[in-house]
């Protein structure tokens, strides 16, 4: 077992479920005191008795201002500084065109572009000088999918976002990343896909598509973001990884 986060601070956003549930458990599990976030109570609480070490659950909402500088003060209270930024917190909807709503544009780019940039503004502070900030993008930011624009576009913001956050940071030596998945099995992606035996048909013909043959798990996209996070990447900075057996190269 590696112990490459004892006695780091890192926040993983949306650390609830699914890939962001997956990498605060291996954050912790490399010794790090882990802060997770996410809206539900129930399944904040449920992912703390799994992720177990150090870790905290602070409830908010990404996309609301107020919950972003309470998560903060929570830390603060703690720790000094922070080391690891992964701003995974997101979702999205598939509404075509013709039904895009107002109530859709907002709520999408509420939490998946609002969200991650107020979450990275109001880290600066408390994060250390040589800090590693992750973000989530999809390989939707260079890929059309249909009926999924508004979330497709929100993902190409964040995936910029590093580029350019990357510079505004690069005097603190802060590295900026996005890491971008492709189809991985969340309880997210089974609620986009419409759950049970219809999610099971979209994922399989999915894996189907993938070079790789399948569909990722969020295990994978986890050692993804703590490589990243790690000191190993040296001068990897203001890229977009992509962990999706394949599926964004063709
Ligand atoms: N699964 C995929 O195939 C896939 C592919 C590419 C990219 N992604 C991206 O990966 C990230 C994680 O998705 P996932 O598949 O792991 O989904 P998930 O299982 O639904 O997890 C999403 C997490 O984000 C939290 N969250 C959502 N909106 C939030 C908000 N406004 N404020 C705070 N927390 C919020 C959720 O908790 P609450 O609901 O309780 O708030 C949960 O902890 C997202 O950014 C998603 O767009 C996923």
């Amino acid at each position: 077992m590696n112990n490459r986060f004892s006695n780091k601070v890192v926040v993983v956003t949306g650390g609830s479920s699914g890939i962001g549930l997956a990498a605060a458990k291996a954050f912790s599990a490399e010794g790090a005191s882990v802060f997770i976030t996410g809206r539900r109570q129930e399944t904040l609480d449920a992912a703390g008795k799994q992720i177990g070490g150090r870790v905290t659950a602070v409830r908010g909402d990404m996309s609301k201002l107020a919950d972003i500088d309470r998560l903060y003060d929570t830390i603060q209270q703690k720790h000094a500084q922070i080391d690891v930024l992964f701003a995974n917190a997101g979702g999205g909807e598939m509404v075509p065109l013709g039904a895009i709503s107002e109530e859709h544009y907002q709520s999408t780019f509420d939490t998946n572009v609002k969200g991650v940039l107020f979450t990275v503004q109001k880290a600066l502070p408390p994060l250390k000088d040589g800090a590693s900030i992750i973000l989530t993008s999809s390989t939707t930011s260079i890929s059309g999918t249909p009926g999924f624009s508004v979330y497709s576009a929100t993902k190409a913001a964040v995936r910029n976002f590093a580029r350019n956050w990357m510079l505004d940071l690069k005097d603190r030596h802060i590295r900026v990343n996005a890491v971008s998945p492709g189809v991985t099995d969340t309880a997210g992606l089974d609620e986009l896909f419409g759950g049970g035996a219809q999610a099971q048909g979209t994922r399989d013909y999915l894996a189907g598509l993938i070079p790789a043959g399948r569909v990722g798990q969020p295990d994978e996209i986890a050692k993804a973001v703590l490589f990243l996070a790690s000191d190993d990447p040296g001068l990897i900075n203001g890229v977009e990884l992509f962990v999706d057996g394949g599926q964004a190269q063709i």
